[in-house]
């Protein structure tokens, strides 16, 4: 039992982190018997707790048992080597430790005097994912949490380019003044994009989606009418995004074009390379990520084929500069830890002030990966990707409906004979059918206006077994419901 003051006694504490370190081995060790997808109903989780916060504290003991009672049964097993929804999962073991010992020493890396291991650090992930990506060092990195966050961070620096002064004096009543500021994007690029400009007073409208080609790349002509256009009607071209590894089929943008584009307009570039970013490290695909180092901000997330677990992304900037001008500030009660000269205290250069150690987590699996271990990781994953395409192509009625350019595939099942609607349909339904079995998962997509299934690998885990699996469970399932 914990004391009335304090905490557990050094050896309650001993044995507590046992306990805790075998129930995690017990659950990657049992993953894969596990149901991906619980079977849970919205609120039966929060039924189980009282809408009061507890009078008394509890033992170790009853937290561990409503743990496995109350709370596993709702988990979603992102870790499962056959879940292959979204990108897949960043989970793996020295990542794991890395996290956990980030808890134990729970510091705040907001300037470098309030835990200097933790800040320098961050600065030596940061250099290692930027060589690993083959960015160079003109480019300042810093870790958020997430590449939405990143990206309005960017997009708060190229506000700022604009000459507004608008940290000073905001957008409110400056309307004629300073026009609508445009930010240009693809049709495939994430939907973060709004989300910053809503964040930042620019406006969801003025987030002009540009066509995308027949292979989901930017369509370049379009982007230089739209802000030929706009520069007629008199509004203020800001920033175009550029995408390496598209969130529906992992596509890539002409990032070099589109950067020209950008130099003839003196538009800041961002470019999005939080899924894509890490395939160039592979010495074949090192041009997934030409013409980034143009840019004039880039995003790697950690998170997403690093082998990083959530939360990790990675804000690079050859204008830190500016960045720093628009978020600098330190409150009178940090003056004296955020004084030391000569180094970099991060909370300068975003919003957030208290910042966790996620540079340890980052640290260890790089670490215990080694280069070799990264890429030979990301080319398994892109052998997978390639080997399910090739079954894909190989079965009739199945087809790819993307180049496969990454770990992602899309696939369409279009029976003969069946309309475009029913078609969309009955994808929709194998996808939900798969996932309900609870021993694969994987999401659908829109192209072209066609409904697609998706998987992304990304799971150290996951082999060609698994994919076996989940692929005779999708042909299992579409051959079911075409029946019906
Ligand atoms: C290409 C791309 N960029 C950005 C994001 C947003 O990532 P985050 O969840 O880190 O904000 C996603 C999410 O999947 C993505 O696919």
């Amino acid at each position: 039992m914990i004391e009335p003051l304090g905490d557990f006694g050094d050896e309650e504490m001993r044995a507590e982190l046992h306990r805790v370190a075998d129930w995690i081995a017990n659950y990657r060790a049992t993953i894969e018997q596990r149901a991906i997808v619980p079977s849970v109903a919205p609120g039966e989780v929060a039924a189980h707790f009282s809408g009061h916060a507890p009078e008394q504290g509890a033992s170790m003991d009853e937290l561990m048992r409503e743990l496995d009672a109350f709370i596993m049964p709702g988990i979603v097993q992102w870790g499962h080597p056959a879940f292959l929804g979204y990108f897949g999962s960043t989970s793996n073991g020295p990542a794991l430790l890395g996290e956990m010992i980030a808890a134990a020493l729970n510091v705040n890396a907001m300037t470098w005097r309030t835990s200097p291991a933790a800040t320098e650090l961050e600065g030596v992930v940061l250099g290692w994912i930027r060589e690993l990506v083959g960015l160079p060092e003109s480019f300042m990195g810093i870790v958020y949490d997430t590449a939405s966050i990143g990206l309005m961070h960017a997009l708060a620096a190229a506000r700022e380019l604009t000459g507004g002064d608008v940290r000073k004096r905001g957008l409110a009543g400056r309307g004629a003044e300073l026009g609508p500021m445009r930010v240009y994007a693809s049709d495939q690029a994430h939907s973060g994009a709004e989300k910053a400009m809503i964040a930042l007073g620019l406006g969801e409208e003025n987030l002009v989606r540009v066509r995308s080609d027949e292979r989901f790349r930017m369509d370049v002509g379009t982007l230089e009418r739209a802000i030929a256009d706009d520069v007629a009607r008199g509004m203020r071209p800001t920033a175009v995004i550029a995408t390496v590894g598209t969130t529906s089929t992992a596509s890539v943008d002409p990032v070099a074009e589109i950067a020209g584009v950008c130099r003839a307009h003196g538009l800041w570039l961002h470019v999005d390379a939080a899924y894509g970013g890490p395939l160039a490290m592979l010495p074949e695909r090192r041009e997934v990520m030409a013409g980034a180092e143009l840019a004039d901000s880039v995003i790697v997330n950690g998170h997403k084929w690093l082998f990083i677990p959530l939360d990790f992304s990675a804000l690079y900037t050859r204008r830190a500069d500016v960045l720093r001008s628009v978020f600098s500030l330190t409150p009178e009660y940090l003056r004296g830890d955020a004084g030391a000269s000569g180094v970099v205290n991060y909370m300068d250069y975003g919003i957030q002030l208290g910042r966790r150690f996620r540079a340890l987590k980052a640290w260890t699996a790089l670490r215990a990966f080694g280069r070799e271990g990264l890429e030979s990781r990301i080319r398994e994953h892109r052998r997978l990707a390639c080997l399910f395409a090739e079954w894909i192509e190989r079965e009739p009625y199945y087809s790819i409906v993307a180049p496969v350019t990454m770990a992602v595939v899309c696939f369409l099942f279009e029976p003969p004979g069946m309309s475009a609607e029913r078609c969309d349909a009955l994808n929709e339904r194998i996808v939900e059918a798969v996932n309900a079995s609870g021993d694969a998962y994987l999401t659908h997509t829109t192209l072209c206006a066609r409904r697609a299934m998706r998987i992304g690998v990304g799971n150290v885990l996951t082999t060609e077994r698994h994919l076996a699996h989940v692929w005779h469970r999708i042909k299992e399932e579409a051959a079911r419901l075409s029946r019906d």
